[in-house]
């Protein structure tokens, strides 16, 4: 059940993130401390889940998935932690606590999710019975491909240039799979690699993938305007308040809801071409446009 699958994958990828963090040393304490505060108060863990479902679907032990759902996770912290500094989204409040930089101070901000960011590529080189080398050094490319210059950070780097202007469907599609879309597709492209996948399903469960990483980010822009700050844990309405080019204020409400809707359909339509029993994920996929956090 997609519930309780949820649960199991978030409190095992704490877990995993607690062990790697406890051996840091206390060299830099205020540091460390900062890292703590941004990656493991809260987070739905939805890029875990996705290397930990997808890399079951194919048979692979959830063991040999751990460092690639811990490293994912690093990396998006330090992509959240960096997304609410003053000068980018300037936002106080992420998962109900103050943002790193209000907890701590900017510098330190910035310096957390530097090393959020090194220690997913430490953590996903970590030697794992049964993962050869070409299997780490295609992990450590999918990795930094998505999260650099062709990714996450491209895509935040069109968001900022595109705050206060008017850009068109195409535009504001390729900022969403950048900003957003290339990490989610990389903690299923990690499972895959994980699973050695042959080639025609690798390319399916892309297609999902792809569907699913934008979706996300429409439904993160919808609730921007329909859910609480109580319920989303970070402040509603900053989208409005920074003009930020999004798919509500580009289709109004109900065509952003409708591009989510058609996108999830495409993602189930990928998945329903596999020979795998694919429910918790296609679940998974539904959940992603009916969430409210
Ligand atoms: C928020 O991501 C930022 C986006 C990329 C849309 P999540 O909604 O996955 O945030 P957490 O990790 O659950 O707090
Ligand atoms: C998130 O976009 C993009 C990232 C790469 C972190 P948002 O700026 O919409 O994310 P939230 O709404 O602050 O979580
Ligand atoms: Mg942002
Ligand atoms: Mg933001
Ligand atoms: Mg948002």
């Amino acid at each position: 059940m997609l519930v309780n699958a949820i649960k199991e994958y978030q409190l095992r990828v704490d877990d995993q993130l607690k062990q790697r963090f406890s051996t840091l040393e206390d060299t830099a304490p205020q540091l460390k401390a900062a890292m703590t505060h941004g990656a493991l108060l809260g987070g739905k863990r939805i890029r875990p889940f996705l290397v930990y479902s997808v890399g079951q679907m194919f048979g692979v032990p959830l063991e040999k998935l751990d460092a690639c759902a811990a490293a994912i996770e690093c990396i998006h912290a330090y992509s959240l932690i960096h997304d609410d500094l003053p000068a980018m989204d300037d936002d106080a409040l992420r998962r109900g606590q103050p943002t790193v930089h209000i907890a701590f101070d900017e510098a330190t901000a910035i310096l957390a999710g530097d090393a959020l960011q090194t220690l997913a590529f430490e953590i996903v080189t970590e030697a794992v019975p049964g993962i050869t080398s070409e299997q780490h050094i295609a992990m450590v490319r999918a990795l930094a491909k998505a999260s650099g210059y062709r990714g996450m950070c491209g895509g935040q780097a069109i968001d900022l240039a595109s705050t206060d202007k008017h850009i068109d469907l195409k535009a504001l599609t390729q900022l969403h799979n950048m900003k957003t879309g290339a990490l989610i597709s990389c903690a299923v492209e990690l499972a895959l690699i994980a699973a050695n996948a042959p080639k025609d399903q690798y390319q399916t469960m892309m297609e999902f993938a792809h569907a699913v990483g934008l979706a996300f980010q429409v439904q993160d822009d919808i609730l921007d305007i329909i859910a609480t700050t109580e319920e989303l844990g970070k402040p509603q309405g900053s989208d409005a308040e920074s003009n930020k080019s999004t798919f509500p204020q580009l289709l109004g409400l109900q065509g952003a809801k409708d591009t989510a809707t058609q996108l999830i359909q495409e993602a189930l339509s990928a998945l329903a071409k596999l020979p795998y029993n694919s429910q918790l994920i296609a679940d998974f996929a539904r959940y992603i446009i009916e969430r409210r956090i």
